[in-house]
């Protein structure tokens, strides 16, 4: 179906900013419903401070609350957020220009706002959704991985393409693109990359899936191969020089990223690489936008978030890994890497 990645003629950007505007107006409605708009119009108030007095889950509000700054409806400066202006006119319930009546009107249409509602007032159990579960569990059924498939490759290809022209995988020879999905970050390393082989590292029923609909097909088919493994419960297979994680670490919790922070490192040689392809927050977590807005979809299916470099370098640290390094390699993209000493 491949063929060789050729660049896109316009970047993505705008397509992301389209499909994760989704979540703009839900964060908005949410945060007035729980009368946060209020509260800060009232006074500055620490993330502490908010999930105190409203109870709230605290990985949705640090959600919920990077969104509002990305929607520049809240400021954060160390650490205590404040109203904009904006919200100060527009959003405070005794505001003469206040919009509540106005959007009121669209919370009972919005699955997404009522979903959000729930999580936020669902106190501190380690939420999740969707396909996280079969994942914890090492499980897919085949149907549901060619979905998957389609839907990460349709998201992933561009940036794909900017990953392996970005000079980033230069030097490596044997990458395991781990939770690789369609392959399309380990197809794309290759086309760019003629002395570099790779191996998609999933689970069966998505190993299946990457080599029938995309690895046949790509034109590197006898240097792009498949590994089923579940990551979390069986070894993993040695002999790479580089281990590659896209969109992997913002599906997991902290823990969970250092327990395969620490696997990556046990199964690399002295001087091999790590490289997590992530979206990044900004290190004051309040955007960018779109990525607050990525974090916001993570949130509502998953049990991680889009993680700041500072916290991603931490988790890599803490498992051995030295000089940690974060390079941009498409418009809303970022390879954080590192090197087991
Ligand atoms: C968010 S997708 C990322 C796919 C691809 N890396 C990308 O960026 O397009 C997460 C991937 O992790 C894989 N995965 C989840 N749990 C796994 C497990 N227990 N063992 C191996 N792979 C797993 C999923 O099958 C899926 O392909």
């Amino acid at each position: 179906m491949s063929g060789y990645y050729e660049a896109p003629s316009v970047d993505d950007r705008a397509i992301w900013d389209l499909w994760l505007s989704m979540h703009h107006l839900p964060a908005a409605t949410a945060a007035e419903e729980l009368g946060i708009f209020d509260a800060l119009c009232e006074t500055p108030l620490s993330f502490d401070d908010l999930a105190a007095k409203f109870s709230l889950n605290r990985r949705a509000l640090s959600a919920l609350m990077a969104m509002l700054c990305a929607l520049k409806l809240t400021t954060r400066r160390e650490g205590v957020y404040r109203p904009t202006a904006v919200t100060r006119d527009y959003l405070k319930s005794d505001s003469e220009y206040f919009w509540g009546p106005l959007l009121s009107s669209y919370k009972n249409e919005s699955s997404v706002h009522k979903q959000l509602m729930e999580l936020l007032k669902q106190g501190d159990t380690d939420m999740s959704g969707r396909h996280v579960e079969g994942w914890a569990a090492g499980k897919i059924e085949a149907e549901t991985a060619k979905f998957i498939a389609r839907f990460m490759h349709a998201h992933s290809l561009p940036a794909a393409v900017a990953a392996a022209r970005s000079g980033v995988y230069d030097g490596v020879k044997k990458f395991l693109d781990v939770g690789g999905g369609s392959g399309v970050f380990a197809i794309a390393a290759a086309q760019r990359h003629p002395d570099l082989a790779a191996t998609v590292m999933d689970l069966d029923t998505m190993c299946a899936a990457a080599q029938e609909i995309f690895i046949e097909g790509s034109g590197v088919e006898t240097r792009v191969d498949t590994a089923a493994v579940d990551m979390f419960r069986e070894d993993w297979p040695q002999g790479y020089d580089a281990l590659f994680f896209s969109n992997i670490f913002h599906d997991w919790n902290e823990d969970t990223n250092a327990v395969l922070a620490k696997k990556s490192f046990d199964a690399l040689p002295s001087g091999g690489r790590i490289f997590l392809h992530e979206m990044l927050m900004n290190d004051n977590e309040d955007g960018p936008l779109t990525t607050a807005s990525f974090s916001m979809l993570m949130l509502r299916g998953t049990k991680g978030k889009q993680y700041t470099l500072r916290e991603l370098g931490g988790i890599l640290e803490g498992a051995g890994f030295a000089g940690v390094a974060a390079t941009q390699t498409s418009p809303y993209y970022s390879v954080v890497s590192a090197r087991k000493p």
